[in-house]
Order: C-alpha cells, then sequence, then structure tokens
C-alpha cells in the first residue's frame, strides 16, 4: 500500500464526517483585498491576520467545521498572543487544509476563458505544507458560459491539470480537493448550466482516472447546477436540488469520499436551502456524503459585521458560527431557513 493511503481515506472521511463541512477562507491577498476594500477596511496584512484570527478563533466552529482551508500567507501567521494559526486549528480538533493552486489565467487562444496555473514546483510546495501540518488542499478550475463557451479546450486543460495536481497532492499525503467551478455568471439557462456541468464532471473523471487518482482519497468540490445569475427564468430549490443531484449522480464514482459544494456567490439562504433539499430528497439515494466547503455564504455577514473594528469581534464571530450551524443542518437535510 502507498506510503499515505491509510491516512489520506481517514482524513477525507474526517473532512465529510456527518453534520460538518469544510470551511474555505483561503480567499488570496488580491481577493481578500477587494473583499476589504468594499467595506473601507484597510489592505493590510495586519487586517488580513485579525480577520482570520476572528475565524479561527471562533467558539465551537468545530462542532459544524470539519477544517478550514488556508492561504500561503495564513498558514505562516499566529494570533496576536503568538498562538500558530495551524495550532489553534488543531488543538479545536479541526484540520487544516492549503490552496496550491496559483490562480486562474488567461487561456492562450480562447478569450474570455481561464486555466488554472500551480503545477510548476507544486510537488515542493506540498511536501512543505505537509511538514507544516496541512493535511488536504485546494485546487479551483474555473468553467465560464457564454457565447460559444467553454470550448472543449478550456474543460481539457483545467480537468488535465486537476488531475495531476491531485495525483500529487495523494503522493505527498494531502488529500486533494477537485473543484471545477461552473461560474453562475451570465444569462444562461439551468439546462444549460446542466450541459456543462455534465461535460465538465465527465472529463474531469476521465483525467482524474487517467492519472490513477485513488478516488476514495479525495473531496469534490462542484458547483451546484442553477441558471445564470441574469437569467430571466429563476429556478426553484427543488429543481436545482434534482438537476445537480442526477448530474452528480451520473458523473461520480461510488467510491469518491465526498462531495462539498462551493456556494458560487447565490446568497446564504439559498446555498443553505440547495444543500439541504439535496440531502432530505436524495440522501438515501447518495453512496457518498454530500456537504458544503463554502467561503462566502458562511462569511459574508460576520465580515460585514467586524468592518475592521476590534470591538465587534465576538459579535461577528456569532454571526459566522450561525451560518456554519445552518450549513451543518443542510447536510443532514435538517435545516429551516
Ligand atoms: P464560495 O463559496 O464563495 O464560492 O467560495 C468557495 C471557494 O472556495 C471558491 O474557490
Amino acid at each position: 500500500m502507498d506510503t499515505y493511503t491509510q491516512e489520506l481515506r481517514a482524513t477525507a472521511q474526517a473532512m465529510v464526517a456527518r453534520g460538518k463541512g469544510i470551511l474555505a477562507m483561503d480567499e488570496s491577498n488580491g481577493t481578500c483585498n477587494k473583499r476589504f476594500q468594499k467595506l473601507g477596511i484597510p489592505m493590510t496584512e495586519e487586517y488580513r491576520q485579525a480577520y482570520r484570527q476572528l475565524i479561527l478563533t471562533t467558539p465551537e466552529l468545530s462542532n459544524y467545521i470539519s477544517g478550514p482551508i488556508l492561504y500561503d500567507e495564513t498558514i505562516r501567521q499566529s494570533t496576536k498572543d503568538g498562538v500558530p494559526f495551524l495550532k489553534v486549528i488543531t488543538d479545536a480538533g479541526m484540520i487544516p487544509g492549503i490552496k496550491v493552486d496559483t490562480g486562474a489565467k488567461d487561456l492562450a487562444g480562447h478569450p474570455n476563458e481561464k486555466i488554472t496555473e500551480g503545477l510548476d514546483g507544486l510537488r515542493e510546495r506540498i511536501a512543505e505544507y505537509y511538514s507544516m501540518g496541512a493535511r488536504f488542499a485546494k485546487w479551483r478550475a474555473v468553467i465560464t458560459i457564454g457565447n460559444g463557451i467553454p470550448s472543449r479546450a478550456c474543460i481539457e486543460a483545467n480537468a488535465h491539470a486537476l488531475a495531476r495536481y491531485a495525483a500529487l497532492c495523494q503522493e505527498g499525503g494531502l488529500v486533494p480537493i477537485v473543484e471545477p467551478e461552473v461560474l453562475i455568471d451570465g444569462n444562461h439557462t439551468l439546462e444549460r448550466c446542466l450541459q456543462v456541468t455534465d461535460e465538465t464532471l465527465h472529463t474531469v473523471f476521465n483525467h482524474l482516472y487517467t492519472q490513477e487518482v485513488a478516488f476514495d482519497q479525495m473531496i469534490l468540490k462542484p458547483s451546484m447546477v442553477i441558471p445564470g445569475k441574469e437569467c430571466s427564468t429563476q429556478a426553484s430549490v427543488e429543481a436545482v436540488a434534482e438537476a445537480t443531484m442526477n448530474c452528480l449522480l451520473k458523473n461520480v464514482p461510488a467510491t469518491v469520499a465526498g462531495i462539498a459544494f462551493l456556494s458560487g456567490g447565490q446568497s446564504m439562504e439559498q446555498s443553505s436551502a440547495h444543500l439541504n433539499a439535496m440531502n432530505a430528497t436524495f440522501g438515501s439515494r447518495c453512496p457518498w456524503p454530500v456537504t458544503f466547503s463554502y467561503a462566502r455564504a458562511i462569511q459574508q455577514p460576520a465580515l460585514d459585521h467586524w468592518s475592521g473594528d476590534s470591538g465587534r469581534v465576538a459579535e461577528a464571530q456569532q454571526k459566522l458560527l450561525a451560518r456554519a450551524k445552518c450549513n451543518g443542518a443542510a447536510s443532514i437535510g435538517e435545516y429551516s431557513s
């Protein structure tokens, strides 16, 4: 058996333990700063540290969160009192994760399409993160729906990179979160999103199979099958849940350790309601746990309330915990808004 097989299986299962999900807090400095700018929060390392400390020291967070996904800056930071964030996380019984891609760049020859980069030097970065204490990783590919896109070239290139990333992670002891995000931006219909998500997942699993990625030692982080934000016909909660689950049941091998959705710009209530409907209606048909790996849908009310004010930390933490709790309930079909 490979060096890390048992450990990877155990970690993957713990990441999707019943009633828990993953907290994405791996915004790059650029993305974090953009969110700070909107609220007038200084875009400095000091404030990014303060915000991440707020999140990670939220009391009882580990009741609903199996582990946070960190960014390279964050994994090296400590609390104001000098306790490394990694220690805060493991002392709370959570598992530390790390974003390892280096971002989505323009895909050559394909206007308006992106390819996620970060394979160069990845083996060495994985070794460093593992030695620091990280036990899982994330890589996000972006698929855009628009006029004549996505192209086959975009889907293939991103699926290939995801598979090579996942194989490297498993070689180095990190459980890969494989994230092919079909963006919600645009006026496309639910049917079009279904078609693109279906092709994307099919292609991603084809490449994962070719690269001999162990499905029971990975987590899939998909987007939901949902109409574009600007589509004039929006769908019911039940329709989104049904289309998404049918697409996953068709494309995701039963041995995959778990599914953890991204929220992708849906409202907080929608994100919880969709996840809840999937579990309440389809839970018994699913071979894998179906949970969340949300960023905005968990963090937004806390960030808005905090807005950089150290006097509002405790209240902001309560808001964060409330969203984590809602989504923990949704992951077992017990959420009510
Ligand atoms: P959202 O839940 O805000 O989509 O973020 C999830 C994520 O990690 C995107 O990569």
